[in-house]
């Protein structure tokens, strides 16, 4: 009889708490659609997780990942200059809480990235001496990859290797060893991580030019009998202007080459920029608040744009769903977004599909209704 009543009390105790968590307690309530299980069964929907997402300080943001997405990438963790600031001295920590972080939740984890110009730490970039950037190279992806062998899932092995036009990037890599490097990175990491899916990186890989130099690069590694299972397009776009045509050609031309696609860092402007693409070192110098135009707010208009084009985009993703292994998102919500710092610091972009208070956009709606009427 005491047992029952107990019973009863903590029932009545539970459903209290339940319903002072939900609005009325001021905090936000999660959509009722999950991105990740409506395109279960289609491809992976991952989101790149910055440090403070990592430690889950923020509870709201915390609940949301875990809501919508089963694949994670870090954002900067796993960077070079990160996580091996000086030669042979490594950095774990970020990079060891991040993959904790994907193992608790069981989302599909995503290392980003071993070798890049990009963030990469000074001593690399002043090495002149083949045999020495070799041993830098072997150095960093046989500790890095090696650490991570059972929790990281896929590796971009190599990012942004090339220019505009197809051609090489002169990076250090590429000036101190020549093309050759490329095969060296994947041969490296075939070893490294033998249970990690092994991928290519970059942006604007869709164009046709760039497109044409990346299947170039394939078809080397390929011929060089070393393992590459994937392209990873990432789709940081402009909103009216989705190069849908290009994309759709590059989702069949890499997959004809027998590689899955994914696209790695989806996002979609929609402040005004003189050029298009990805590349961390160029930035526009900008005191014209013109620059800057939606800090109070996005107008209808142009939210109805960034929906529309979401919408097409995961139209085009469900048609070739089964040559695409993971569509993820370059962080998780609007506030986070590296957008509002690059190319011009300190603007107030919306390029994600979630709000600064992690509601879901017209964009989410418009994704999720892909699936209900295709
Ligand atoms: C960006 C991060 O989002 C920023 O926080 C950082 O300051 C610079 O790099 N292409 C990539 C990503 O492959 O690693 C970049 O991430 C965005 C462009």
């Amino acid at each position: 009889m005491q047992k029952e009543r107990k019973c009863w009390l903590g029932l009545v105790a539970i459903l209290v708490s339940v319903s002072l968590s939900g609005p009325l307690n001021g905090q936000q309530s999660l959509p009722n659609d999950s991105l990740k299980n409506v395109f279960r069964g289609d491809f992976l929907i991952g989101t790149a997780l910055n440090t403070r997402q990592i430690n889950a300080t923020d509870g709201s943001t915390d609940e949301l990942i875990k809501q919508q997405f089963n694949a994670i990438t870090a954002e900067n963790a796993m960077k070079a200059q990160v996580i091996h600031p000086r030669w042979g001295q490594f950095d774990f920590d970020a990079a060891d809480r991040f993959v904790a972080y994907g193992n608790r939740a069981g989302m599909y984890t995503v290392g980003h990235t071993l070798i890049w110009h990009s963030q990469l730490p000074a001593f690399v970039q002043a090495i002149t001496q083949a045999d020495s950037l070799r041993q830098f190279m072997e150095l960093h992806i046989r500790t890095v990859a090696q650490r991570y062998t059972s929790s990281i899932d896929s590796w971009d092995v190599v990012n942004e290797a090339l220019n505009e036009d197809g051609s090489w990037r002169e990076s250090v890599f590429y000036n101190v060893l020549g093309e050759d490097y490329i095969i060296e990175a994947f041969r490296m990491a075939a070893e490294a991580a033998p249970k990690a899916k092994l991928y290519y990186n970059d942006f604007n890989i869709e164009r046709p030019r760039k497109r044409a130099g990346a299947i170039r690069l394939i078809k080397k590694l390929q011929a060089a009998g070393v393992r590459i299972d994937g392209v990873g397009i990432q789709g940081h776009w402009h909103i009216g202007k989705i190069p849908l045509d290009d994309i759709e050609q590059s989702i069949l031309e890499y997959s004809a080459l027998g590689l899955e696609v994914a696209i790695t860092e989806l996002d979609l402007e929609v402040l005004p920029r003189n050029f298009q693409g990805a590349d961390i070192n160029r930035r526009m110098v900008a005191n014209d608040p013109a620059l800057n135009p939606y800090v109070n707010g996005l107008p209808d208009s142009v939210q109805q744009q960034l929906a529309a084009d979401y919408g097409r985009l995961f139209r085009l993703f469900l048609k070739h769903r089964e040559h695409i292994s993971r569509v993820t998102f370059w962080g998780v919500n609007d506030g986070h977004s590296w957008l509002n710092h690059w190319p011009v610091r300190g603007r107030t972009n919306y390029p994600l599909v979630f709000d600064r208070d992690n509601r879901p956009k017209e964009a989410f709606f418009k994704i999720i209704d892909t699936k209900k009427a295709p």
